[in-house]
Parts: C-alpha cells; structure tokens; sequence
C-alpha cells in the first residue's frame, strides 16, 4: 500500500503568536497526534514571526492559514476534517 501524503502544519513560534496560544497548541497537538496514531501523518514545523502578530496565534494547515485560534480542541478539528479530506481526495485518485 502506498503510504498517504502528509498534512504539512506550520505554527508560527514568533513570541506574540507563541504567548497567544501556540504555545499550548504545540503541545496538544503533539499529544492529540500521537493518542489518535497521526503522528507519521502529519509534518509539523514551527517558522518565524509573519509580522502580523496583532491577529494572532497563525497557523497554517494544510495549506490554509488560520488566525487568532487559540483553542486545542478547535484545532483539532481542523486537522482531523483536513485529514479525512485529503484521504477521500486519494480514493478519488
Ligand atoms: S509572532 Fe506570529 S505573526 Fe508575529
């Protein structure tokens, strides 16, 4: 079986975002990945601030950028639906 693309996350680390909560996020999606067995399918990276801090914490999924979530459980969410997307997209292929 080939092996599934990876959902590519990047959270910003500057230290307004990672005060505003990507700190936490960090850490609950480090711990929601490896309870739900995602780990190897996802690719998380930490960059710089983008300069936008004031509507912070950034983050981008899947490609998609996201501001101002600061909810773990909100974040969650949203890589599950961008994985359960990007896995009935490769059926469809
Ligand atoms: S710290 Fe994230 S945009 Fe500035």
């Amino acid at each position: 079986m080939a092996e599934k693309e990876k959902l590519r996350i990047e959270l910003c680390m500057g230290s307004s975002c990672f005060a505003r909560g990507n700190s936490g996020i960090l850490m609950s999606l480090e711990e929601f990945a490896e309870q739900n067995g995602i780990s190897d399918r996802i690719d998380l990276e930490g960059h710089l601030c983008l300069g936008k801090c004031n509507s912070g914490p950034h983050m981008t999924i899947g490609g998609k950028e996201y501001s101002g979530i600061s909810d773990p459980d909100a974040v969650a969410d949203i890589i599950r639906k961008a994985l359960e997307e990007m896995d009935a997209e490769s059926d469809i292929h």
